[in-house]
């Protein structure tokens, strides 16, 4: 875009010395062609974008003035969440599934850049359902592709990956290129599966991508996680707390807003034709450290912890007990993760904390000139939002 704009100026100049042309008429010549320009390369589809990630994403384009249409069937999605990112006229919705082929084909025309968030983001379910990772996260990516393949003016995806695409991991930090890559749940199975798909396409069909592969992201408006299932259980029993697995796993955490720095910074590098990258905080933290931020903040006392254990001292069938990343790659981009595991752990709890004592998710009002409804197709309910 840089040199786009260098090569305008600089025609100009040259007109300027042969041409009759005034200074203010080139003037406005640049400023149409800059017009131009943005229309051209500033059209965001943020699939998913109702949900936590999403919505905090779709507020940081908004500010930067972006135009964004956001692409989700508010499946786990909250309330709260629409209703903060919905300002201005730079905002669409579109309430349709990723298994919609014809949804996304409509989303897809009117973009230039994908960020894709939509999808089964609850690990665990896996367990007991064993097609919502495929069709909610691997099929919903091949769609997006389809479309995007079909498209001519969308061609780049950012892509919410995961560390869980490591599986248990030997070195640690985990770097990009580590391998064998060998995830041990569904989800993070059919992330990688998507990772490929993403990889393939964007060689085979002049697209390019990135994988983001962030870490356990935490912030204010999380609807699930290990934050919000404390709080959750502690707000019905204050006196005893269940934690899943022997409470030591211990893995990062990242702080919300250092999630969508890393998520803007992906999409404006011309980074090649796919690139993972991984985005975490630089340390880790147990879970039983977390569990005392959230009774500690609640200002509990005597709270008895209760360990279940699991198998082999996992939260459930496919976590992962210990997961720290190795960032230098994007780090060597200009991200760095502002708050540690700690303090993100903390500032996520007082913001969850905060959030639900103002009780502000219980309105919820759409402007029917800005929200398309396309055809819908099975929603699917979080297990830990039931
Ligand atoms: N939160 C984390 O710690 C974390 C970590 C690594 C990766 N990720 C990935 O980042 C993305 C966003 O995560 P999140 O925490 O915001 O999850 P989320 O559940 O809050 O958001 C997902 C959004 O996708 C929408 N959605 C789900 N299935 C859909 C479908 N079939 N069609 C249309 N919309 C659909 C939901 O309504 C929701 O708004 C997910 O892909 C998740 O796997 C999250």
């Amino acid at each position: 875009m840089q040199s786009g704009i260098s090569f305008i100026i600089i025609t100009i100049f040259k007109w300027y010395n042969v041409s009759s042309v005034s200074i203010e008429e080139h003037i406005i010549i640049i400023f149409i062609y800059l017009g131009q320009i943005r229309e051209k390369v500033k059209k965001f589809l943020v699939t998913g974008g109702a949900g936590f990630i999403g919505s905090s994403l779709v507020d940081a384009l908004l500010k930067k003035n972006e135009n964004v249409t956001v692409f989700d069937n508010l499946s786990s999605s909250n309330q709260y969440m629409i209703s903060n990112s919905m300002k201005g006229p730079n905002y669409s919705l579109i309430k349709a599934d990723m298994l919609d082929e014809i949804s996304l084909l409509e989303a897809i025309k009117e973009c230039n850049i994908v960020f894709h968030l939509a999808g089964n983001s609850d690990i665990s379910l896996g367990t007991s359902d064993t097609k919502i990772d495929y069709q909610q996260n691997l099929l919903a990516t091949y769609n997006l592709l389809e479309a995007m393949r079909n498209s001519t003016s969308c061609k780049r995806i950012i892509f919410a990956s995961t560390s869980t695409v490591y599986g248990e991991a030997k070195k640690m930090p985990t770097p990009e290129d580590y391998s064998p890559l060998m995830p041990i749940s569904l989800y993070g199975g059919c992330k990688l599966a998507s990772e490929i798909l993403i990889s393939t396409y964007c060689h085979m069909f002049n697209m390019s991508g990135v994988a983001v592969r962030l870490a356990n992201v935490v912030g204010p408006n999380a609807t699930h996680g290990v934050i919000y299932d404390f709080i959750h259980k502690l707000s019905s029993d204050t006196e005893s707390l269940e934690i899943l697995g022997d409470g030591t796993q211990t893995k990062s955490y990242l702080y919300i807003d250092d999630c969508i720095n890393a998520l803007m910074l992906a999409a404006t590098q011309s980074i090649g034709t796919f690139q993972p990258f991984n985005v975490g905080s630089n340390d880790t933290i147990n879970t039983i450290d977390i569990a005392n931020i959230v009774i500690n903040q609640l200002e509990l006392e005597n709270v008895k912890v209760r360990l279940t254990y699991g198998v082999e001292g996992r939260g459930w069938l496919g976590d992962v007990k210990q997961m720290l990343l190795d960032c230098s790659k994007i780090n060597e981009l200009g991200w760095r993760a502002k708050r540690n595991s700690r303090e993100a752990i903390t500032f996520a709890v007082h913001g969850i904390l905060s959030r639900l004592q103002r009780n502000t998710v219980n309105t919820f009002e759409i402007d029917n000139n800005r929200i398309s409804i396309y055809g819908s197709s099975p929603v699917h309910k979080s297990k830990q939002q039931e």
